[in-house]
This record gives C-alpha cells, sequence and structure tokens, in this order.
C-alpha cells in the first residue's frame, strides 16, 4: 500500500506546537500513531482475538463487571503498580478476550512493549530449538518472553508440565519476576479447596487436575506471589454465539 505523507508535519515527524513561551516542536500524531502500529504488530495477538478490547467486552454477570474493572484499574495504574493478574475460569467466559484488551490499552494508553503467548506454543516452540536443523535458538524465542515489559502467558497449564516444562517454565517466570517484568495469566484451572468446589458447576475443565497438578508446586507458588488472582464464571459465550448464528 502507497503511504501517504502526512499533512500536519508532511512527513519530518514533529510539529510546532504554540505555547505562552514561543513554538515548541514536539512529536506529531502521526509518529505516535506509528509507534503504536509497530508495538502491536510486535505483541503477536493471534487474528481471532485483534477485535478484543474493554469497549466490547460484555457484563453478562458480577464476574465479568469484577473483572472488567481489575482489568481497566490494572492498566490505569502501570506500572506503578507492578502486580500481574491471573484469570481463572470455564471455557469461553472472556479471559484471553480481556488479557488481550488489557494489551491493546497498554499500547495505546501508554506506549507499553507488550507479548501474546501461548503456553502450549512456547513449550512446542522451546523444544523444537533442540532438533539439529531448527532456525531459531533457544534464546532468540525466550528473547521477548524475557525481554517485553508485558507478558501475556494464555492458557498456563494447557500442556501437562515434565519436570523439563516445569524447569522452563518457573525459570522464564522468576527471571520475569526477578527483572520486575510483569506477567498476566490465563488459566483453566483452579486450585483445589474451597473455590475448586465453589466453581465446578461452572464448567471447569472436566478432569481431577487442578492448577497444582498441572503447573507444580513451585510454579504456582511463585504465580500467586506475582499475581491477583481474577475468577471469571458463566457461560460459554463461543456457545451463545453459534447459537446467535455468527460463524468463527
Ligand atoms: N464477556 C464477553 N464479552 C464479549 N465477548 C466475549 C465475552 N466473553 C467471551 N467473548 C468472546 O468469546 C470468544 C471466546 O472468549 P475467550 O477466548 O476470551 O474465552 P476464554 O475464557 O479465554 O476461553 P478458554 O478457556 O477456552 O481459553 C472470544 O471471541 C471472545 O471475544
Ligand atoms: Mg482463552
Ligand atoms: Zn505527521
Amino acid at each position: 500500500m502507497a503511504e501517504t505523507t502526512c499533512s500536519l508535519c508532511q512527513g519530518t515527524e514533529w510539529v510546532l506546537e504554540e505555547t505562552d513561551s514561543g513554538a515548541v516542536a514536539k512529536r506529531c500524531k502521526c509518529f505516535h500513531e506509528r509507534e503504536n502500529e509497530i508495538l502491536f504488530d510486535q505483541a503477536q495477538i493471534p487474528k481471532r482475538y485483534k477485535h478484543c478490547t474493554f469497549k466490547n467486552f460484555e457484563e453478562h454477570n458480577d464476574s465479568h463487571s469484577d473483572a472488567l474493572k481489575i482489568a481497566k484499574k490494572f492498566v490505569k495504574n502501570y506500572p506503578v503498580q507492578d502486580i500481574g493478574l491471573l484469570f481463572q475460569g470455564p471455557c469461553g467466559v472472556g479471559k484471553t478476550h480481556l488479557a488481550v484488551a488489557i494489551i491493546h490499552e497498554l499500547i495505546k494508553k501508554k506506549n507499553i512493549p507488550c507479548y501474546f503467548c501461548d503456553f502450549r506454543n512456547l513449550i512446542r516452540n522451546i523444544q523444537s530449538t533442540y532438533t539439529p536443523d531448527s532456525p531459531l535458538t533457544e534464546s532468540e524465542v525466550l528473547e521477548p518472553v524475557f525481554q517485553k515489559e508485558v507478558l501475556i502467558l494464555d492458557e498456563l497449564g494447557a500442556k501437562r508440565t515434565t519436570a523439563w516444562v516445569e524447569e522452563t517454565v518457573f525459570y522464564i517466570i522468576n527471571h520475569r519476576y526477578n527483572n520486575k517484568k510483569v506477567t498476566v495469566f490465563t488459566s483453566n484451572y483452579i486450585d483445589s479447596g474451597e473455590a475448586e468446589e465453589d466453581m465446578r458447576d461452572q464448567r471447569f475443565k472436566r478432569t481431577d487436575d487442578s492448577l497444582v497438578d498441572r503447573i507444580g508446586v513451585r510454579l504456582r507458588s511463585r504465580i500467586y506471589e506475582m499475581c491477583k488472582i481474577v475468577e471469571i464464571a458463566g457461560d460459554d459465550y463461543r456457545r451463545k454465539i453459534k447459537q446467535a448464528g455468527y460463524r468463527f
């Protein structure tokens, strides 16, 4: 697509703004728009979730309203408050939607470099670097996961951990924690105990596994220390969309 030259700055990316003490050079609007586009691109949001914002997140129950409020507050207070979030809940209640909406807002409002990462893909990508003909090295795969200011780690526990996975993920999470980098997690798995009893009827993953079974006690404990837990309940929104006749 042919690029058009900005009519405000004629492509210089600077404009003069009149102030009481005379004209001052300021970054043009187009510079910030371009910067935003680059950050969105680098965030690697999956196509299916690109549309997800706070604005189009519907509040069908109290847990939706609470989760939305917490997500908005997280963006508002970031980076002064640097505790992450863990969205827990059954399938299709909007956990990934809200996590992506956080990326949108952090980029738009605060120019924060973010990165979306699916737990299973991450494990698969790290493992694939061990094959002799891998085009990427392990450190290349891990670079954005370590370095981006805010990481969304989607579907935590979606792949049962082995000792190797547990160690690797702990290493990543701990590295981020030690460097005061924030991580937002989503997970279908909850912990055994009261919460699990309360939410059994909410169509959590039909399995006897709890989060600790899936990711191990050390990682679970570290995540609890790093994050505020946000439980979302409700019906599977995907089924609702299907019933309304929309197609994915
Ligand atoms: N409250 C909501 N308002 C608007 N759209 C929603 C809401 N909840 C879910 N959706 C939409 O439904 C689809 C599924 O939601 P999403 O993937 O966020 O669910 P999830 O909780 O992450 O599910 P899973 O546990 O399977 O990953 C998405 O297209 C999302 O945009
Ligand atoms: Mg999800
Ligand atoms: Zn311009």
